[in-house]
């Protein structure tokens, strides 16, 4: 099986991968992950996409796209890709690569918030800087202030989650990641879910709707 989520930065597409890829056995495609592993690497990769993250830009599609191809080569497993694609160029480029694999994707699911309600959440996001679980101070704090409750490890800011900076992020997707949903709205596997509920209420709607039961 092979899906997407789709949506707004904030709208919860780390959230519901984490949960999701494990129970169904699918391997956890996010670019912005990779990105911030190369980062934190300080490898040539992570020194070329800086810029773009720090400032809220896309990465150029031609280099996401051979990055994806190079870490995927291998994976059996089917896949859930959380941050990708986000411009209709890599949409394009994601069914040719799954062309020749004779592969399809099964569902692409976008996960429905209002605008309004997901800078308030990056401004409050914290990351587990040891597994990467996702925080936030309002609606899912850690039990220990700024400890992960999982690992142990600090917890961190992201970089682009300074407020000019996510109305950068909420302004480029509307340019150039929103487009997407018409280009996958005639596909035949679109699927909307109500993103603005409690994180579990999501996970069980995404569950329902894979199921053939929305
Ligand atoms: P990326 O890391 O993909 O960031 P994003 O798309 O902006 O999305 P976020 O990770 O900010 O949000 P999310 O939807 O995962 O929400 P989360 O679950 O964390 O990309 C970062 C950068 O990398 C890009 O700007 C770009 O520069 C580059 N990049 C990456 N992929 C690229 C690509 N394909 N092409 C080009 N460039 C690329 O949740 C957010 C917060 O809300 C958390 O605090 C969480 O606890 C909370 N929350 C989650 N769900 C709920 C809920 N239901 N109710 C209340 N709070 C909730
Ligand atoms: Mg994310």
């Amino acid at each position: 099986m092979n899906i997407i989520l789709l949506g707004y930065p904030g709208s919860g597409k780390g959230t519901q991968a984490k949960v999701l890829s494990q129970k169904l056995g699918l391997f956890h495609v996010s670019t912005g992950d990779i990105f911030r592993e190369e980062l934190a690497k300080k490898s040539p990769l992570g020194q070329e996409v800086s810029g773009y993250i720090s400032a809220g830009r896309l990465v150029p599609d031609r280099l996401v796209l051979e990055v994806l191809k190079a870490r995927l080569a291998v994976e059996t497993r089917g896949l859930l890709f959380d941050g990708f694609p986000r411009t209709v160029e890599q949409a394009e480029g994601l069914d040719s690569w799954f062309e020749s694999r004779s592969q399809a994707i099964d569902s692409v699911i976008f996960l429905d918030v209002p605008e309004a309600e997901v800078a308030a959440r990056l401004g409050s996001r914290r990351t587990c800087t040891g597994c990467g679980k996702i925080y936030n101070t309002i609606s899912n704090a850690p039990a220990k202030e700024n400890v992960c409750d999982v690992c142990g490890k600090p917890l961190m800011t992201r970089e682009d989650d300074k407020p000019e900076v996510i109305a950068r992020r909420i302004q480029v997707y509307k340019d150039q990641t929103e487009p997407l949903l018409a280009y996958y709205r005639s596909s035949g596997v679109f699927h909307k879910v109500d993103a603005s509920r409690a994180p579990e209420a999501v996970a069980e709607g995404l569950s329902a709707m894979l199921a053939g039961k929305p």
